[in-house]
């Protein structure tokens, strides 16, 4: 039986991993489960909350322990899962409107605000990293820690051989958003994706049961009628504009489906243009999931338990705990994640760090290779991105101001060296709690 510990304890989006634990426990039989978080009083929230959920499921064999101590949290666990966020929703606010001051996009995974939390988010996951190292030098990471292809890269650097699968549910989230709306079962598909995190292109879905490619008739339709958000998004609208300008890129682009994030870079003047600069996702969030929770603990503490839990938490927590699956019963299931390209696309550089098919088992992730070289428009775009983020990174392990000029110069969303560091050193002044001395 296995320990289970969950770095970012406190998250809002820890009931909806538990969930998908409960769910899969037969297959996925947990002895401990344990709520790591540097801040104790979401830690404890969070605790209330899913100490009520197995009881309500009946789950009395789990021994459900809250800690802000990291030798606690990482000593002789099996499976790590991580989904810290580095000066939480506050310092997300900061990472979408600061942007937004200058007329960039603000966004917490894309653009300058996605650099600005990459260079927060880096400090804090090697620190886990390192405490996996040296108390469960054996355990399984499983990473959701954003921005993905920055933290990934970080991640290898400082620990080469550590054992890391760094994974994002976006692909997922789309995949489901189209079958839902255009009448497919997505269990049936296989899928050809590449490109960096949030920022790639489908290339093929074949079907199983139809025993043919759909993605052409899905571009058409995508084409002629826009996605509608579906249920698994817990009916959060705020995702509509996003679906919408899915079909704003397949109408211009009608080559591939791209991942949704690329309307920032593609067209980062509509959705500056479609931004409120004073209310932003951050402000949502906060007013919306994040108050909900921390009703939820309150009212259990109350005693008033009617009614709780009764809403619907997304799929985003079913993907890793699929994973963790796939590794202990070395199944080779086939997941999108973050590796090391190593020419896996053969005409972009080895060392990026790409999204691409892979399959996983009891070894670790098997990558799939691409057939051929990816087209100059995709390669443009990628190789810019890639360099950005590799130039951030240096930034932060050389603390080096330059390299982040140059970093925040080269991202897409950007018009000018001279805004690039108008924002950069707004941010330096926001960041100062978090970022290294550059
Ligand atoms: C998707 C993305 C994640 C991102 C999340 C934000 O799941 O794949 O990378 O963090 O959306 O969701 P939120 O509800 O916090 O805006």
């Amino acid at each position: 039986n296995l320990n289970i510990t969950i770095a970012g304890g406190g998250s809002t989006y820890t009931p909806g991993i538990v969930q998908a634990l409960l769910n899969d426990l037969d297959k996925l039989p947990i002895k401990k489960l344990v709520l790591y978080d540097n801040d104790p009083q979401r830690n404890r929230d969070m605790y209330l909350i899913i100490d009520f959920m197995l009881k309500k499921k009946g789950v009395c064999h789990v021994e459900l322990v809250e800690t802000t101590k990291p030798k606690e949290a990482f000593s002789k666990c099996d499976f790590v899962f991580t989904q810290i966020r580095v000066g939480g929703l506050e310092m997300r606010e900061k990472d979408e409107k600061i942007p937004l001051k200058y007329g960039l996009i603000g966004q917490e995974t894309c653009g300058l605000g996605g650099f600005a939390y990459g260079l927060r988010s880096i400090k804090g996951l090697l620190e886990i990293v390192g405490y996996v190292q040296d108390y469960s030098p054996e355990a399984w990471i499983l990473n959701y820690t954003n921005p993905e292809s920055i933290v990934a890269e970080a991640v290898r650097r400082q620990y080469p051989k550590a054992k890391i699968l760094n994974a994002c549910d976006m692909t997922i989230s789309i995949e489901e958003t189209i079958a839902v709306n255009y009448g497919y079962d997505r269990k049936n598909w296989i899928s050809d994706y590449y490109g960096l995190n949030h920022f790639g292109w489908y290339t093929k879905i074949y079907d199983k049961s139809l025993k043919r490619d759909v993605m052409p008739e899905i571009i058409r339709k995508l084409s002629i009628s826009p996605m509608k958000v579906a249920d698994f998004n817990a009916g959060d609208e705020s995702w509509q504009e996003t679906y919408s300008m899915m079909s704003v890129m397949t109408k211009n682009f009608p080559q591939n489906i791209p991942n949704s994030y690329l309307q920032y870079y593609l067209y980062p003047d509509i959705a500056v243009e479609h931004a409120d600069k004073e209310y932003t996702r951050a402000n949502k969030v906060m007013n919306g999931r994040e108050k909900n929770t921390k009703e939820m603990a309150r009212k259990i503490c109350e005693g008033k338990k009617e009614d709780i839990l009764n809403f619907n938490f997304g799929e985003h927590g079913q993907y890793i705990v699929d994973m963790a699956i796939s590794i202990l019963h070395d199944l080779h299931q086939r997941f999108m994640l973050i590796v090391p390209n190593k020419g896996a696309i053969p005409n972009l550089r080895e060392d990026a760090v790409v999204e691409i098919p892979a399959y996983v088992g009891a070894t670790g992730v098997e990558p799939i290779s691409l057939r051929g070289n990816i087209c100059d428009f995709h390669k443009g775009l990628m190789e810019a991105q890639v360099a950005a983020e590799k130039l951030l990174v240096d930034a932060y392990f050389e603390g080096s101001y330059q390299k982040a000029l140059q970093a925040f110069t080269l991202n897409q969303t950007v018009p000018s060296a001279r805004v690039a560091k108008l924002v950069l050193d707004d941010m330096m002044g926001a960041n100062k709690a978090y970022w290294p001395e550059l």
